[in-house]
């Protein structure tokens, strides 16, 4: 996510839904290629790019949450943390030749993933939009009572 956005445009809600598009999509890479039995290199190099692109996407999501004030940041914090142990599990076993990657755990982490966006993600968005309609509306109050000397 670009630092230099606006925290109170929309733009910043359509790169973090574009983030969750990019997550989906290489969780699906990695179910498909697991299942259609592909070499397990080609598997671990889509959950490098899988657990790499979740650790950013959920650092910089959990910024936005301490910058808005999010009341459920810890339970929120909990879910991604749990996730991040997920992947970075799978990736030892698989890196360490322990155990290749199952069709059932590439799944489980995908509808892992997909209850996460669809539950907790979609609940802070909503407070987000909420806060930052606040915030802007509240702006602009400010800078219209301004005393006519300040202008
Ligand atoms: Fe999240
Ligand atoms: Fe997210």
């Amino acid at each position: 996510m670009n630092p230099s956005l606006d925290p109170h445009s929309d733009e910043l809600t359509a790169i973090v839904d574009a983030e969750h598009h990019v997550q989906v999509s290489l969780a699906q890479a990695l179910r498909d290629t697991v299942q259609a039995g592909k070499d397990a290199a080609l598997a671990g190099k889509i959950l490098d790019q899988l657990t790499t692109y979740s650790d950013v996407h959920f650092l910089s999501e959990q910024l936005l949450m301490r910058m808005c004030g999010y009341p459920g940041y810890d339970d929120h914090v909990l879910d991604h943390d749990h996730m991040m142990e997920r992947l970075e599990e799978a990736r030892h076993r698989h890196d360490t030749g322990a155990q290749p990657l199952t069709l059932t755990e590439t799944e489980a982490l995908l509808t892992l993933l997909a209850r996460h966006i669809g539950t907790q993600d979609r609940v802070f968005a909503d407070y987000y939009r909420a806060w930052s309609r606040r915030e802007t509306e509240s702006t602009g109050q400010r800078s219209s009572t301004q005393p006519e000397h300040c202008l």
